[in-house]
């Protein structure tokens, strides 16, 4: 039987202020768990209070993009093989639930309208999500671009790991422009008992393919997850580019590494728990 654990992110570059809620949503995941729900159950819910915080970029306090539209993503991976994606959700303050609800669909992903659109029909009501103006403005040389997005990963005594991430999108971003959460290997990945997030700069989390290349590399074997989660970040990486990673392996806590400021907790079950 595997030992319940859990790791969440608030985002790379908002600063250790946001510990606090980041931690709400890690005593969600880890009370489900606890008392033997599975690691869908825990990562959603645990990411819907990070969706539902408006101090993150996500859900409710999604960054708008360039035409003040705010537009949400969300994924979701199983290490069993299952995944769900969504993109570019308008009122849609918890998209995750969306992705999750794909997990057991033919298909994997939806964008857009065409997401709403089955959203509408699969029962999710559209909500509008007012969202937050980017820090600076446009042509502003001091604007402050930030990627951050809310991540969740948590295992189960079956040892399942499940993978959620969700965002509205780096700022200063237009309308149709897709962020790395929503793509597989970019902004996550969970296989075989390990999964990976990231956060941060979208654009070069997915040249990098940063979340599969550092799981590959985690899963060598030769590295320990802090190695290879420092090699994606500074050798992947450029240090321009604010950005963040977490993983979970089949034993222990998680762990966080970053380039700058990213809240992150991890909990694993001690044994009289
Ligand atoms: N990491 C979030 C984004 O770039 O969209």
């Amino acid at each position: 039987m595997a030992i319940p654990a859990v790791i969440a992110h608030g985002g790379a570059g908002p600063g250790p202020s946001r510990q606090e809620n980041l931690e709400v949503a890690i005593n969600k995941a880890s009370e489900i768990l606890v008392a033997g729900g599975n690691a869908i159950d825990a990562a959603v819910q645990a990411c819907m209070i990070l969706e539902d915080d408006p101090v993150f970029n996500a859900g409710t306090g999604s960054v708008m993009r360039t035409d003040g539209s705010v537009l949400t993503d969300a994924s979701i991976q199983t290490s069993d093989g299952k995944i769900g994606f969504v993109i570019a959700m308008e009122d849609t303050p918890n998209p995750i639930l969306v992705a999750a609800d794909l997990l057991n669909e033919e298909i994997n992903g939806l964008t857009s309208e065409g997401a709403r659109m089955w959203a509408d029909n699969n029962g999710h009501i559209k909500r509008k999500v007012i969202g937050v103006p980017p820090k600076g403005q446009i042509g502003d040389t001091n604007k402050q671009i930030t990627g951050d997005t809310v991540g969740v990963i948590t295992r189960d005594t079956t040892g399942m790991i499940v993978v959620a991430t969700s965002t509205g999108g780096c700022s200063f971003r237009p309308p149709g422009r897709v962020g790395d959460v929503p793509l597989p290997g970019s902004g996550f990945w969970a296989e075989e008992g390990l999964a990976v997030a990231a956060t941060g700069i979208g654009e070069a989390i997915t040249r990098a393919l940063l979340s599969y290349k550092v799981f590959e590399k985690i899963k060598v074997g030769k590295y320990s997850l802090e190695e290879s989660m420092n090699w994606g970040i500074n050798k992947l990486i450029s240090s321009k580019d604010s950005v963040g990673l977490i993983a979970l392996g089949p034993s222990g806590p998680g762990l966080g590494v970053s380039n700058t400021d990213m809240p992150w907790a991890t909990w694993e079950q001690e044994s009289s728990e």
